[in-house]
């Protein structure tokens, strides 16, 4: 039954197998411009009691197959624990269980209500009680429950005496690669698409995550090794540090004095007036990003205010309304609940302008601060309005210097 040729699990430690799938296609994932593709993680552990961690995607459910027959009769598995509900990691479940039989398929309370809403199969699943822990002979699962990190149903599995974090959703990223570990990829790309992930899965979940680091920080649980389900394997102590405090900074929401200027147009004095808003904001020494509609995917917008100070949205009138593209963004973005931030909204109109009025509308029930009333230009800006544009600049950056830390 050992598969001799393709799909190759790989060992991570002892015993213990990456047997996920890579795809190198993904470009969308619910909305977030997955510009490298993602991988779906799963973990095999050698043992009295052979266990499978998670499954992946449907449609890879042959890769996921293949790589365990690299190591083992699958029919072998004695245990799959399904950490995470979603469909990217269970999608394949069904026919998993179909496939190789398993004595016992654990998940959390609600793990076992959300596999039997999705698969109708409750009465296969059992559940795994938060802290309680699962002998497979030479090793010890312990589960812990991270709800809402990233769904209701989230845990994580941790896996003694190796000290490995199967962490499903958590400490991941969307990036297919062939270099299993993330200190085998460059660190500039990890950098970015952890930040990346973070801002546009995690973020809104900010509370939770940081409970979760603080039950981790009590239970004093040491890590040689996270394995996410998704991207890369974190295995050198200085990454999982570097990565546990980014986490930590990130779901505390810290800002810098940053500010990233939003905006679309219909005949380019919008954009006009965001190059002088910027000139405004670096006047008073801040890091300003302008991120054009035309440009800019929103999946990179929510990145880039991760640690960002100041929000600062320009929109021209269309119809009585903001333009589609800013309502877009603006939807998206508030849905990510980010918190603590400073902001205005601007734009250019020809004769009624509510499309600045209504963005700043919008900004307030995101809870984004604003500084001043929104800044209106009829028709074209001239010199008087540039200035006017300048000055709303330099008032964002003045209130960034005052309570953001400066930005790099
Ligand atoms: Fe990667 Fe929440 O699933």
């Amino acid at each position: 039954m050992k598969n001799d040729g393709g799909y190759q699990a790989i060992e991570i430690a002892d015993g213990v197998f990456w047997v996920g799938a890579i795809d190198w296609e993904l470009r969308n994932f619910h909305g977030y411009l997955t510009t490298h593709g993602s991988t779906y993680n799963a973990y095999l552990i050698i043992d009295e009691k052979v266990t499978l961690v998670d499954v992946v995607k449907r449609p890879f459910v042959d890769e996921l197959m293949a790589r365990i027959s690299s190591v083992i009769d699958p029919s072998k598995i004695d245990v799959i624990i399904s950490n995470h509900a979603e469909m990217d990691h269970s999608g394949c479940l069904p026919e998993v269980i179909q496939r190789t039989a398993p004595s016992t398929v654990y998940a959390s309370k609600q793990g076992v209500k959300a596999l039997d809403a999705q698969f109708h199969l409750s009465e296969e699943i059992t559940i795994a009680e938060d802290g309680a822990t699962l002998d497979l002979g030479k090793r010890t699962v312990t589960f812990l429950e991270t709800r809402m990190c990233h769904w209701p149903d989230s845990m994580v599995s941790y896996l003694t005496p190796e000290k490995i974090l199967f962490s499903q959703d958590a400490f991941g990223m969307h990036l297919a690669t062939s270099k299993l570990f993330a200190d085998e990829n460059e660190q500039w790309q990890m950098d970015h698409e952890l930040d990346k992930y973070y801002a546009n899965i995690l973020l809104p979940l900010s509370n939770f995550v940081r409970k979760t680091l603080d039950r981790i920080g009590e239970l004093k649980l040491e890590f040689s090794m996270i394995a996410p389900d998704h991207g890369p394997i974190w295995r050198r102590d200085e990454d999982i540090q570097r990565i546990v405090g980014l986490y930590h900074r990130w779901s505390s929401q810290q800002r810098l004095a940053k500010a990233v200027l939003v905006y679309d147009t219909m005949w380019n004095s919008t954009p006009v007036m965001a190059g002088a808003i910027a000139d405004g904001i670096k006047d008073e020494g801040c890091a300003v990003e302008q991120m054009p509609l035309a440009a800019s995917h929103r999946s990179d917008i929510a990145t880039a205010i991760l640690d960002a100070g100041a929000l600062v949205v320009g929109t021209p009138t269309m119809n009585g309304e903001m333009f589609p593209s800013v309502a877009g963004v603006l939807t998206y973005l508030k849905g990510l609940r980010p918190a603590g931030m400073i902001g205005a909204a601007f734009g250019s109109h020809g004769w009624s302008g509510e499309g600045a009025k209504k963005v700043a509308a919008w900004l307030t029930e995101m809870n984004v601060e604003q500084i001043s009333e929104p800044l209106g230009i009829k028709y074209v800006p001239d010199e008087a309005a540039l200035g006017e544009c300048r000055r709303l600049g330099q008032l964002i950056g003045r209130t960034m210097t005052e309570r953001f830390t400066p930005a790099d």
